[in-house]
């Protein structure tokens, strides 16, 4: 990152929420970063002050549905629809319409790289089942699918053009409404079948070393 800017650039440190493949490396972060602000929230710091202390005089706490004005421009933090911590918050650029979704819309990959264009249909809409519902938010089995409905509007509602999250390929144009298509009917598909201990045989069976 730090080809891109330099340190004392940094004016604002977000973190989504307290899972540890978005927190990263904080402490390192925010001491390189001296005139940075760590953007995050009372539920964080009640739930990740165990492996990282909080320096609260350069925090600012932001609520689900509020704006944070960082200088040039006004962001919103929305949770995004499927989440799997109480601190999540998803982050709307208006200026480039470019949505920060978190964990939402995860799904597996061939490759790291792979175009949401070059993904087949059926994989795609499957792997995002099952990483939501598998992997994220097993509890959108239990929720109402109407009021889910309403709550995923408030997101897709935004004026998106592009969403970025941490588990999918950049989702762009037609995209985003099968995104969110897929989403919405979360709670009414049967939860998938999840790996299990056989499934683990099998990985250990297939890349076990030969003996030499
Ligand atoms: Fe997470
Ligand atoms: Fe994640």
């Amino acid at each position: 990152m730090f080809s891109l800017v330099e340190p004392a650039d940094v004016r604002w440190i977000f973190l989504s929420h307290d899972d540890v493949d978005h927190t990263g490396n904080p402490e390192e972060t925010i001491s390189a970063c001296p005139n940075a602000r760590l953007v995050c929230n009372w539920a964080m710091v009640e739930r990740h002050t165990n492996c990282f202390e909080f320096p609260h005089a350069r925090c600012r706490w932001v609520m689900d549905g509020e704006s944070l004005d960082i200088g040039d421009r006004v962001l919103h933090a929305l949770r995004p629809p499927v989440y799997d911590s109480p601190t999540t918050r998803g982050l709307l650029d208006p200026t480039t319409g470019v949505y920060w979704s978190v964990d939402s819309f995860a799904t597996p990959l061939p490759h790291p790289e792979a175009p949401i264009a070059d993904l087949d249909a059926e994989f795609w809409g499957f792997g995002l089942m099952l990483f939501s519902l598998g992997a994220v938010s097993p509890w959108l089995s239990l929720v109402d699918e109407t009021k889910f409905g309403r709550y995923v509007d408030r997101v897709q509602n935004l004026d998106i053009t592009t969403i970025a999250g941490c588990h999918t390929p950049v989702v762009e144009g037609p995209f985003i409404e099968q995104a969110f298509a897929h989403t919405r009917r979360l709670p009414s598909v049967d939860p998938p079948k999840l790996p299990d201990q056989s499934v683990l045989d099998q990985v250990i069976a297939a890349t076990a070393q030969p003996a030499t």
